[in-house]
């Protein structure tokens, strides 16, 4: 695409920018060698437009492109395809941006939507193919893990009556989908569950007391938790067609706890200091209490922005934040809620062993947020939650990286002993060289740096979610 009418726009320069290609390549290693006992795909989604942006460009306007890299007997393949969703189809038939992005007022609805469903934010495997979400709410686009093409929005066999936010989550013991959607409509949310066969087996109003703007959920083994936290939609502007939050801390925040198969009877509010929560690092059950670890932002829409800054400054700026590693524990028998703050390190992106979603683990796995003026990942933290130390690995001077999910080796079978047995896999960009590489690092040794270094033959820009498939799910098994 032609990016020299928006030379200032920080969002489509640098690594930022996005790539007009779609490849496979074999992967060089640069240092190292590959794991043999890594079998499955890194998969990364992120913004990636495809037609020239009308209006000003924000980062999340962006068309959805997968980025993949499938290890197999030691050999890893990098692939990357842009999610081919109905916004995409339509503006290629077309020739041009048929939405504005968020940064812009909304002039109409198009394919019944204020701004385009990119599915840019998430992906997750669930039923044999990846799901690419979208934060705002938006069709579920199944990918084949393989070729990464687009296959279908995926209907939940027919059940589907909503849309789905990003953020859904797998337990991987049961292969159930807990997921959530919310919107400026009375209920304002519904939580549902999809069956590992790729059913929905029931969907519940979460009614809340106005519009919200909730970003994850957490799942426990017999539990789903899901967020009323005080980032209010701003009903005033959405009036004037503009999409704005507000903190009203006031509010307070409440989880709302329900039976992962309940009724909406079932459901139990618990209270809790007002905060703004991105990303749930994982959940569990502890006796007659729901454990929660999540990266908690005291001060949500703190405008960091210089007021001398730019408007394309200030839309960098507003993206940093700070965010602290907090465990809330609710009381099923008392009702009541305690917190505390669990590490003080700027931190987010979270992951935890896959196979444990739900369940308790000890360690967590977070991408660190540096000193820059805006959101740009400088490194890797892993938390030892039983003990409160932690590793910690910086990828370098003008290195910046990517989230970074753990990847449990072929070789863990048992949970007790081998929670940590695996690796991290991270897409880095180099900056100053305009080049990007995947890094792979011992989760045992995260401080020793990465222990395989992989050349990408294309420049990867800087993205959202990722995740990591193990080849064992996988429908068709890789080639030997
Ligand atoms: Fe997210």
């Amino acid at each position: 695409m032609n990016t020299q009418s928006h030379e200032a726009n920080p969002y489509l320069l640098g690594s930022y920018a996005p790539t007009d290609s779609e490849i496979t390549a074999q992967l060089q290693v640069i240092s190292g060698q590959v794991p043999l006992d890594l079998a499955g795909i890194y998969v990364r989604n992120g913004p990636n437009p495809q037609a020239q942006p009308a209006g000003r460009h924000h980062w999340f306007d962006g068309d959805g492109m997968l980025h993949a890299v499938e290890f197999n007997n030691g050999c890893a393949t990098y692939r990357n395809r842009w999610v081919n969703t109905a916004g995409l189809q339509l503006e290629q038939n077309i020739g041009q941006a048929q939405w504005q992005g968020i940064r812009e007022p909304v002039r109409q609805l198009t394919l019944g939507r204020p701004y385009k469903d990119t599915a840019n934010t998430d992906v997750k495997f669930h039923n044999g193919a990846l799901l690419a979400l979208w934060y705002q709410c938006g069709e579920p686009y199944r990918v084949d893990p393989l070729s990464l093409q687009t296959l279908a929005v995926d209907d939940f066999a027919g059940k589907r009556s909503t849309p789905v936010s990003a953020h859904v989550k797998v337990d991987g013991k049961t292969g159930e989908m807990m997921f959530f959607e919310y919107s400026v409509r009375p209920p304002y949310m519904h939580y549902g569950v999809v069956n590992a066969a790729g059913e929905q087996t029931s969907l519940l109003p979460i009614e809340l007391p106005g519009p919200r703007l909730p970003h994850d959920m957490a799942i426990t083994e017999h539990y789903s938790i899901l967020m009323d936290l005080p980032v209010c939609v701003d009903t005033e502007a959405l009036k004037r067609g503009r999409w704005r939050s507000v903190y009203q801390p006031e509010l307070g925040s409440r989880f709302a706890v329900v039976p992962r198969h309940g009724t909406v009877e079932q459901v139990r509010w618990f209270s809790a200091s007002p905060c703004y929560i991105y990303h749930v690092v994982n959940a569990w059950e502890e006796a007659d209490e729901l454990v929660m670890v999540a990266h908690r932002v005291a001060n949500p829409v703190a405008n960091h922005a210089e007021s001398s800054a730019s408007e394309f400054e200030r839309m960098l700026q507003n993206l940093q934040m700070h965010a602290e590693l907090w465990e809330w524990r609710f009381n099923l028998t008392t009702g009541a809620t305690t917190e505390r703050c669990l590490d003080v390190a700027n931190a987010e992106f979270p992951s935890t062993n896959p196979r444990e979603l739900g369940y308790p683990t000890r360690y967590g796995y977070a991408v660190t947020i540096g000193a820059s003026q805006t959101l740009l990942f400088d490194g890797i933290r892993k938390y030892d939650l039983l003990t409160g130390e932690h590793q910690q690995v910086l990828f370098g001077q003008g290195i910046c990286g990517s989230e970074s999910p753990f990847a449990p080796s072929t070789a863990a079978t048992d949970a007790a002993v081998d929670e940590d047995r695996g690796y991290l896999l991270s897409f880095v960009q180099d900056e100053p060289n305009n080049s990007s590489e995947l890094w792979i690092y011992d989760a045992r040794n995260l401080s020793a740096g990465p222990c395989t270094r992989l050349a990408i033959p294309q420049r990867v820009p800087l993205g959202f979610h990722a995740c990591w498939v193990e080849a064992k799910d996988l429908p068709v098994q890789l080639p030997a």
